[in-house]
């Protein structure tokens, strides 16, 4: 548990049924010229036609950006700034999943010639924010939308890299379920399970403190009782709403604590072989449970309290039953549990060895130790 610890949160938060009508109060009188961020699939799901309704009924002009690729690269993301740094425009609206709004971020701090996207992965804390943002996520989700952090592949590492600069804490959020309600199961479930990722590695980090704790537990408090429903049944407005909350929790959870094993060991996963960012969680979500579970024992036990309750005998039987929760979860929403099914075989397990390990940012922040050899162990588990 960390003993000094901080909240850094976005500016203003909008949630509820109509969170959506916000965008006219946040764009009039203050902005002329806003750019949306958004990715082909979400211009394929119908979804964009309420906010840019919203957004000409402010009398703003708009710049539309939507060739943001899914999990960009950092040379990607520097095309998605250039082709922003021409548009003139003076305010970003990032309408999408995690990759969408990570680009919005790292537009709003790099919109300069003083340097690169390729220069902020060595040293982030160049970038100061010059423009303000407006993220509004449609999945729910990576939490993007909470946290100081964009994430971008790098090819030539073989990893995707997490660029983390406070300058990147939005300045104003939208929850509003209507933008995941047609969330194709398939994603919703991925997403989801990131999200339980975030908040579950962050309830059992070393840098937890009782700032994230509270947002962490909630996060998993929510998702254990609404994550199947909401990804499996279209008219689970209810449950697919709390979805987005608690992505949003387990955002601010990253920001105020730090993802951990889980995190480390997908990355390269991501950065190597484009397994999609909740997938790849899913996978060495698990493992790395069973591995931590007697570092964690006391944090999984107050897991359990909450999200089930019930007497049990043991610490033991409370961890247990936590892990094997998560376990029904992933096999019920029917994620990739092999890395078979990539293609990715034990001829690539030291590549990835070396990669995962290259992750000190967050191994470190893993309660217990993580040797290479655990790694290569780890890996094999899912091979
Ligand atoms: N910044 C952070 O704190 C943070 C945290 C976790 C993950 N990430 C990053 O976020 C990225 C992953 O984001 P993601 O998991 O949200 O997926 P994504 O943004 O890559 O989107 C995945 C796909 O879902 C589609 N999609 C999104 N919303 C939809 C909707 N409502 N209806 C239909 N289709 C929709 C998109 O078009 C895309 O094809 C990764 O690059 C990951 O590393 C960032
Ligand atoms: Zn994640």
């Amino acid at each position: 548990m960390l003993e000094d610890y901080k909240l850094k949160m976005p500016g203003v938060v909008h949630g509820g049924e109509h969170a959506l009508e916000k965008i006219i109060e946040i764009i009039t009188d203050k902005y002329k010229k806003p750019a949306v961020f958004t990715d082909k699939g979400i211009e394929a799901a119908g979804i964009l036609e309420e906010p840019f309704r919203l957004i000409k009924e402010s009398g703003a002009e708009m710049y539309l950006i939507d060739e943001i690729p899914p999990e960009p690269t950092y040379e990607q993301a520097q095309k998605v700034v250039d082709s922003f740094k021409e548009s003139g425009a003076d305010f970003i609206i990032a309408i999408g999943g995690g990759s969408v709004m990570d680009i919005g971020k790292l537009s709003s701090i790099a919109a300069t010639d003083d340097y690169r996207v390729k220069d902020l992965l060595d040293n982030p804390l160049l970038g100061k924010k010059t423009v303000k943002t407006l993220m509004i996520p449609t999945t729910a989700g990576t939490g993007a939308e909470a946290t100081p952090n964009a994430i971008v592949a790098v090819p030539e590492k073989e990893l995707k890299v997490g660029i983390v600069n406070e300058e990147m804490v939005p300045d104003y959020v939208i929850l509003d379920g209507r933008m995941t309600a047609r969330l194709p199961k398939k994603i919703a479930a991925a997403t989801g399970i990131d999200a339980l990722a975030h908040a579950i590695e962050c309830y059992t980090s070393n840098k937890a403190n009782p700032f994230s704790n509270i947002f962490a537990m909630e996060a998993l408090r929510l998702i254990f009782s609404n994550i199947e429903k909401a990804c499996e049944d279209s008219s689970a407005v209810k449950e697919k709403s709390n979805m987005l909350l608690a992505a949003f929790y387990a955002g601010v959870a990253i920001t105020a604590s730090g993802t951990t094993a889980v995190h480390a060991l997908s990355y390269p996963l991501g950065g190597k072989y484009h397994i999609p960012h909740g997938v790849s969680n899913a996978m060495m979500l698990l493992p790395v449970m069973e591995f931590n579970k007697e570092a964690c024992i006391d944090e999984l036990v107050e897991i359990y309290d909450v999200v089930e309750g019930k007497e049990k005998e043991s610490k033991e039987e409370k961890a247990a039953w936590v892990i094997d929760r998560i376990g029904e979860m992933i096999k019920r929403l029917e994620i990739p549990d092999s890395l078979n099914a990539y293609g990715i075989g034990h001829e690539d397990l030291e590549e990835l060895t070396k990669a995962g390990m290259e992750v000190q940012r967050l191994l470190v922040n893993n309660k217990r130790a993580v040797t290479a050899q655990d790694a290569r162990e780890l890996y094999l588990k899912i091979m």
